[in-house]
């Protein structure tokens, strides 16, 4: 066993010890731990393929807060997606991106994203390293190409230097912008809420008798989809919301797939920081948690789609019974799940 140890050594030098060229090639980089909540279910992001290192993250998150990524370079992705709210566009109920222009959708968090596979409202993003072509290119978000953003970057020294600490070479192309941004949004975990210190029995904090009946509530009544502990199964579904007429080519997951079986149908949010990420749903319709609850248990209409059968009720109709003290202690316990360490965590902030 020791020969054998000796001699890999051995070859070990022989080998790049010749390689002399090679060297000033290899930059060092800082790996970085990613540090999983021990409530969390399974990662999904690849870390094999882009590993976390210190110079890869920061890049990301200069890029992030990047305007140069848009055409008229003041749009960052920070500029819709505001650490305070959660990462979402606080006060715009849809995206309003460079040249004043208006998307179709609420921003949405940005958040534990390394325990998904799919992304935005629909599942249009079949992966976290994809997701940010579709903000730079749409003309309603950035309104930018992608060669151009890297002809951009290529003109700053600083990000050339950036480019090297983090990919070995000064060599500035889409994959390497892309894995930084992922490296970035991958290390944005949010587990650190009243909630997640209860269920992971770190000392002396306990519900108030209002919360915990929220949370019992809660269970019963919503977390057949806001389910496990990202409160969301990550399943399309259609909640009943009354068509927005606003939007009249929305076809929610069904401008996906095709199918009319999908028709309004939207991903399952998460909850958690819910206090801070109004407006709500989609389209960004309700601006206050009471206004979402008093959709779910009296303004549901038939939308031209599939309502969800989980919201059946024994008499034929649609909705989710909730009396005006139970809507309360289900806000109390909605206010639970806001992670103040998140929104202000300094290594996602801007400045
Ligand atoms: C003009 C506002 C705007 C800008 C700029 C913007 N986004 Fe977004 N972001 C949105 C909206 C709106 C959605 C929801 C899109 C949808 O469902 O179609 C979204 C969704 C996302 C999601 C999916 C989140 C999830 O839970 O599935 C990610 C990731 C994301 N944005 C990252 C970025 C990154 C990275 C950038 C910069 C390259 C960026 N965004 C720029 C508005 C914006
Ligand atoms: C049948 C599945 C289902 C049930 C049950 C359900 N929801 Fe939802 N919920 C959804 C879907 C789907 C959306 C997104 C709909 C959209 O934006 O068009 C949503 C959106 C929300 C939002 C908006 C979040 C955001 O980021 O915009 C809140 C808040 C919410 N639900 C709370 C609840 C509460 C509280 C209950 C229980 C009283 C509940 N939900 C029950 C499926 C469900």
């Amino acid at each position: 066993m020791k020969i054998m140890q000796k001699i890999t050594v051995f070859i070990f030098i022989l080998f790049f010890g010749c390689e002399n060229h090679e060297e000033e090639y290899v930059k060092i980089t800082t790996k970085v731990a990613l540090n999983q909540p021990s409530n969390f279910p399974k990662l999904r992001y690849n870390l094999i393929q882009n590993p976390l290192t210190e110079e890869g993250i920061a890049l990301g998150k200069k890029l992030f807060y990047e305007g140069r990524l848009s055409k008229n370079s003041v749009v960052s992705c920070g500029f819709c997606h505001e650490q305070a709210s959660a990462f979402t566009h606080h006060g715009h109920t849809i995206s309003h991106g460079v040249n004043n222009l208006l998307g179709f959708r609420n921003a949405q968090p940005i958040q534990n994203l390394a325990y998904f596979e799919e992304f935005n409202w629909d599942g249009s993003a079949i992966h976290l390293d994809l997701q940010p072509i579709i903000p730079i290119t749409s003309e309603f978000e950035m309104g930018e190409t992608i060669p151009s953003v890297l002809d951009k970057l290529s003109l700053d020294t600083d990000y050339k230097q950036l480019f090297e600490d983090a990919f070995g070479d000064d060599e500035i192309n889409s994959e390497r912008m892309l894995k930084a941004l992922s490296q970035f949004m991958v290390t944005m975990i949010s587990s650190n809420s009243k909630y997640d210190k209860i269920v992971r029995n770190e000392g002396n904090i306990y519900f108030t008798d209002e919360e915990k009946e929220g949370f019992k509530l809660f269970k019963n009544k919503c977390a057949s989809c806001h389910s496990g502990e990202l409160f969301t199964d990550k399943s399309y579904r259609n909640n009943g919301l009354p068509f927005n007429s606003k939007f009249p080519d929305e076809e929610g997951r069904a401008r996906v797939t095709g199918f009319l079986d999908d028709f309004y149908k939207f991903r399952v949010p998460s909850l958690r920081n819910v206090a801070v990420t109004f407006p709500y749903m989609h389209d960004g319709r309700f601006k206050t948690l009471n206004a979402v609850l008093n959709f779910y248990s009296e303004g549901m209409l038939d939308n031209g789609g599939k309502i969800d059968t989980l919201l059946l009720k024994r008499d034929g109709s649609f909705g989710i019974n909730l009396t005006p003290s139970e809507k309360k202690y289900l806000i109390k316990f909605l206010n639970t799940l806001t992670d103040n360490t998140f929104l202000n965590d300094k290594r996602f902030s801007e400045f």
